[in-house]
């Protein structure tokens, strides 16, 4: 279905020619002063100083060609030359109608252009727990893949574990200290090495904080961990096979914090895939003449004319020869063009990362590894902080892990919950999931990635107010409606939405009937913000007319029905705005 200011516009651009007008100027917007009118053009002023007339009887003219619209119920001109407009009833009801006849997509179009586009988020480091920081690269890029998939596009999420730095050399030598009978460590082995890890997650977990902390203070093991990683990325086999046990160990754990976030990812791929990429990248760059020996690290210049502060040389090896961080963003990009040739690449990653990814972009697209037809995307995303102002820290002041984090809220949320006695145990603790999920996510989307923001679990877990688990009682109390409704033995079945009667029945019909622009612009922008802005909008409308309007207790048949169908419609495009978000709502709570 075409937009609904689409087709505004449509008619009013009908209405500037017929007036004897450039239709150009007939652009429609949603009215800033709802008080007054539901749409606004704005046309007759620009097009005042074209047709030396004043606007306001430019205005008029078209009001005048409008007279026998069946879109409009009102058509104004207004001093200076604004166009005030309010849609015909009928019009409305129609177009939300067919809204809910198109069940699948609830009237929001496919793009007409496809493309292929793979998305970086989630970026946990390997053996290391997963932290509230990762949380935002999760949620955000999670929501911003399903945006762009409900498009229509052809998007590949990818979790770009972080696997080939310093971290594993740490490790392995831990390892070698604790256990230095392993088969691994023997250089001479040549056979095959065990199926089982030398390890469990819980040990992993201890074992990466032990050694960081020792090679902090120890200067020969911290030595030790860095000729470890150079042979691990040397390619020496039992470190190799050390490798493939850390990720196992940890691979398996990951995917069950991501499973509760409601978080999935088509590829696993890490850092260390981009390893066979990095040797012939790094010659092709030199035989190109675009990278260079500098102090013993090869670099490629990525400085521009434009440049307002100075960006430094991207560097791609170090001096001895071990890979870096920008080394595996590139290779990375090799194996992802050589094997899906996307249009366009997304890294949902801190912010503060921005100069790598200029570094790395620049990079790509100076050595060709990345040609013009590829599009590259940052998406910075801001700090979570606590209600301090600092960043989030438990109460002891840690890295606040984000199983505990969800586990807190998960608590609290049952209690909450379980006040309602009418909700068995399975239920309630089925449903605090969701809500406490609803929370967290919501708490995070509802703000502009870009920006910082306070975590504040009081605020989010709020039944009221701008929060996730606001919207899934909104959802909850259609839901229990609608099931009173058909416990009641009546069907809405071949009924259909009446035109609106009341002011707040129109207010709730004009907020749905945007529902698809307001997934395009989301997905275009990569702002899951403004469709959870628009969800909130919604439920405000949704609770409005519920508030004002007799529903289980309206008598005529058909008036009901299409109240039913009005709800339901909503509820749909609520299940459809929050699956865009990454959460789902419980049938009670
Ligand atoms: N592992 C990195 C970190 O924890 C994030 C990875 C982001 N993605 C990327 N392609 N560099 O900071």
């Amino acid at each position: 279905m075409k937009e609904i200011l689409e087709l505004i516009t449509d008619e009013m651009k009908k209405a500037f020619v017929k007036a004897g007008y450039d239709d150009k100027f007939a652009l429609v917007s949603l009215s800033n002063r709802p008080d007054l009118c539901e749409y606004q053009c704005n046309g007759a002023m620009p097009a005042a100083k074209v047709y030396h007339k004043a606007p306001l009887e430019i205005a008029r003219d078209v009001v005048k060609a409008l007279e026998d619209s069946n879109v409009f119920a009102s058509v104004e001109a207004v001093k200076p030359g604004f166009i005030n407009l309010k849609i015909q009833e009928a019009y409305l009801s129609d177009y939300v109608n067919a809204m809910r006849i198109d069940k699948e997509r609830l009237g929001s179009e496919k793009t007409s252009s496809p493309k292929t586009i793979i998305i970086d988020y989630g970026g946990p480091n390997v053996a290391k727990p997963l932290h509230v920081g990762h949380l935002r690269s999760a949620v955000i890029g999670e929501s911003i893949k399903r945006l762009l998939k409900f498009q229509g596009h052809n998007v590949i999420g990818d979790i770009h574990l972080g696997d080939w730095g310093t971290q594993m050399g740490l490790i392995i030598t831990e390892l070698h200290l604790r256990k230095p009978e392993l088969v691994y460590f023997d250089p001479d082995y040549d056979g095959s090495y065990p199926k089982e890890a030398p390890f469990t997650i819980a040990e992993l977990e201890e074992i990466y904080p032990t050694a960081s902390k020792k090679s902090k203070e120890d200067e020969s093991y911290h030595e030790k961990a860095l000729q470890a990683t150079a042979e691990l990325q040397q390619g020496r086999r039992g470190y190799r096979a050390l490798l493939n046990h850390i990720l196992n160990v940890s691979v398996t754990d990951l995917k069950k914090n991501y499973e509760r976030l409601n978080v999935s990812f088509e590829l696993w791929k890490g850092e260390s895939d981009a390893q066979p990429y990095i040797a012939p990248m790094v010659k092709d760059m030199l035989d190109k003449g675009l990278a260079y020996e500098s102090e013993g690290a090869i670099v490629v210049d990525v400085k521009e004319d434009t440049d307002k502060k100075e960006i430094p040389p991207c560097m791609i090896l170090k001096s001895d020869g071990a890979a870096l961080y920008n080394t595996t963003d590139l290779a990375t990009m090799v194996w992802r063009m050589e094997d899906y040739h996307p249009d366009k690449m997304i890294y949902v990653v801190d912010k503060r990362q921005e100069l790598h990814f200029v570094q790395c972009f620049r990079a790509a697209r100076k050595t060709g590894i990345v040609g013009p037809d590829t599009e590259l995307d940052f998406v910075g995303f801001g700090t979570m902080n606590g209600k301090d102002g600092g960043p989030f820290k438990t109460r002891d002041g840690g890295v606040m892990r984000l199983s505990v984090l969800l586990d807190e809220i998960y608590n609290d949320m049952l209690t909450k919950i379980s006040e309602n006695k009418s909700l068995s145990k399975e239920e309630a603790e089925q449903a605090a999931k969701q809500v406490a999920l609803a929370a967290v996510k919501y708490g995070d989307l509802s703000n502009q990635a870009s920006k910082d923001y306070i975590f504040d679990v009081e605020r989010f877990s709020a039944f009221e107010g701008n929060t996730g688990p606001y919207i899934l009682y909104t959802m909850v109390r259609i839901k229990s409606i609608l099931a009173k409704y058909k416990a009641s033995g009546k069907s809405a079945a071949g009924f259909g939405i009446n035109d609106p009667a009341t002011e707040s029945e129109k207010s709730l019909m004009l907020v749905l009937s945007r529902f698809n622009q307001a997934a395009r612009i989301a997905a275009e922008e990569m702002a899951p913000h403004k469709i959870a802005a628009y969800t909130y909008e919604l439920c405000n409308a949704l609770n409005h007319f519920y508030h004002e309007t007799k529903i289980l207790s309206q008598e005529n048949e058909g008036v009901q029905a299409g109240y039913i169908q009005l709800l339901s419609l909503s509820l749909a495009v609520l299940e459809q705005s929050i699956d865009l978000l990454g959460f789902s709502a419980p049938d009670r709570m």
